[in-house]
């Protein structure tokens, strides 16, 4: 078994799934759009992802021609145990457990790695338990390798990696940068933060991993100049040129959105048709509007993207944890009291929409060039304990304690803390690229 098996076609298998979990309760809307409001309207941040497949389909992949010979990939030692154990065709990942294995230490921590936000720094921000950094996924089938820098760097020679979306993307942008940058000297390392656009620059390699803020991949009124209220938000739902501009020439795109959608039951959309600015939008239910704003973003792929030249992925929704009843835990508040995962085989809770979930499944089974789908839902969804809660800022500034204290209403349940799941993200991520 090679790296060399590490197929991108493996990853859309899982296309075929039926979704058999019952619908999804929407009380949690108004939670997420207060939240939505306070924090994600003013905050730019994003980050999220993972692959999925299940072994039903096999889907030759153009990618398989131009896999590498595994010697070559050998960096040093380290990579030998882990080829031998994961091969994505053999490998559901999505179907696992966490582990806790204390011995497992992060790549960085908060004050190691200079590039990340003060959002996503728990500890910094004072949170007390640390167990969450300890957790390890463990698919049922197989074993993940351990995230290889080298490796990761390696891969992106020569290359530009841009990861496109919300704030929970960007975190996951974040998490990527800080696990490959303890490896490179500082002077052959450079970061340009931007407010569409930010690049990490590895010199040696002739690498970049960039992110760009697109948190609906089309276009709306509320892309870099957030409008809080979200009834004022309109999308134009057929429209992603502005934004898919900044795409081209980029080898590997890792886009996703989902959570702005879920601010309310109807999303203002205006489109071709109706060019009268916003007197001619039409409010359209979220699935409704994400299907039709997912297929503008489906059909720029397929008809600009030269599947020989570029990867894609595509990462699935980053559940969130806003209703602790979901997990059994009714009087917690929100994720608030959590400090383990949640263990309960299948968990799904109301903050990953199984609508929303659906339409992805169908607008990719339909593209042309094959996506890579990082189906990272289930997996986070077990993992309660792992969000930044209220060791975070909001408005630019860190919580006072007294807005520290009001726990109800000031934990972030969106968001992850880093180190944390999104390094189990990048993980899946570097063993299917
Ligand atoms: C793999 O690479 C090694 C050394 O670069 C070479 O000797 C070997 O023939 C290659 N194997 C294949 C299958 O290409
Ligand atoms: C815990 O992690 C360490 C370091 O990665 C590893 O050597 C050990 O096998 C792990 N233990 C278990 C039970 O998985
Ligand atoms: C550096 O990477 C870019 C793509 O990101 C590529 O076009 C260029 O040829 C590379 N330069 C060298 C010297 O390989
Ligand atoms: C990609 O490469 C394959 C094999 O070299 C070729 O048959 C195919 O036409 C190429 N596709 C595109 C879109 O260029
Ligand atoms: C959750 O945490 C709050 C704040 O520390 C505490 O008042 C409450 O009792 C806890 N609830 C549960 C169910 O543990
Ligand atoms: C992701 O995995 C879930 C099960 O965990 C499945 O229901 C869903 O269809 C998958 N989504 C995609 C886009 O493959």
């Amino acid at each position: 078994m090679s790296l060399g098996q590490y197929p991108t076609a493996s990853t859309m298998n899982g296309f075929r799934g039926k979704l058999h979990l019952p619908i999804i309760m929407v009380c949690s809307i108004a939670f997420i759009s207060l939240l939505y409001t306070e924090r994600i309207s003013i905050i730019l941040s994003s980050n999220p992802f993972f692959k999925h497949k299940s072994c039903a389909r096999r889907t030759p992949s153009v990618r398989k021609i131009k896999d590498r010979n595994v010697t070559e990939e050998k960096i040093d030692g380290s990579l030998v145990d882990d080829r031998f154990v994961f091969d994505p065709e053999e490998c559901n990942v999505e179907n696992g457990k966490w582990v806790f294995n204390r011995s497992v230490k992060p790549f960085y921590s908060d004050r190691s790695c200079p590039y990340l936000d003060r959002q996503v720094s728990c500890v910094k921000n004072g949170r007390p338990d640390s167990a969450y950094r300890h957790w390890e996924w463990q698919p049922e089938d197989c074993t993940l390798p351990r995230f290889n820098p080298e490796l990761m760097l390696k891969k992106l020679r020569n290359k530009r990696l841009m990861f496109v979306g919300d704030s929970l993307q960007r975190g996951q942008w974040q998490s990527l940068v800080c696990m490959v940058e303890s490896i490179i000297p500082q002077d052959q390392q450079s970061m340009r933060r931007g407010r569409a656009l930010s690049v990490f620059t590895a010199k040696e390699y002739n690498a970049t991993v960039e992110f760009y803020w697109d948190p609906f991949l089309v276009e709306s009124n509320s892309d870099l100049h957030i409008v809080g209220n979200p009834k004022e938000r309109i999308l134009k739902v057929d429209s992603v040129d502005k934004h898919a501009k900044h795409w081209t020439g980029v080898d590997i795109l890792v886009f996703n959105t989902y959570v702005w959608w879920m601010s309310g039951y109807t999303i203002k959309s205006y489109w071709g048709s109706f060019p009268n600015g916003e007197e001619g939008y039409e409010e359209l239910e979220a699935p409704v509007a994400y299907r039709i704003a997912l297929k503008t973003w489906a059909n720029w792929v397929d008809s600009n993207v030269d599947p020989n030249k570029t990867r894609v992925f595509f990462t699935t929704m980053s559940p969130t944890h806003i209703r602790s009843a979901d997990w059994n835990n009714p009087q917690g508040m929100k994720c608030f009291n959590e400090t383990k995962p949640y263990m309960k085989r299948g968990f799904w809770g109301t903050g990953a929409d199984k609508k929303i979930m659906r339409v992805v499944v169908e607008v990719m089974k339909k593209m042309k060039v094959p996506v890579s789908v990082l189906n990272i839902t289930q997996m986070s969804d077990y993992r309660v304990d792992a969000h930044t809660k209220v060791y975070t800022e909001t408005g630019g500034q860190l919580l006072t304690d007294e807005q520290k204290a009001d726990v109800l209403h000031n934990s972030d349940c969106i968001h992850w803390c880093l180190p944390g799941v999104p390094d189990t993200w990048n993980q899946i991520f570097l063993a299917n690229l």
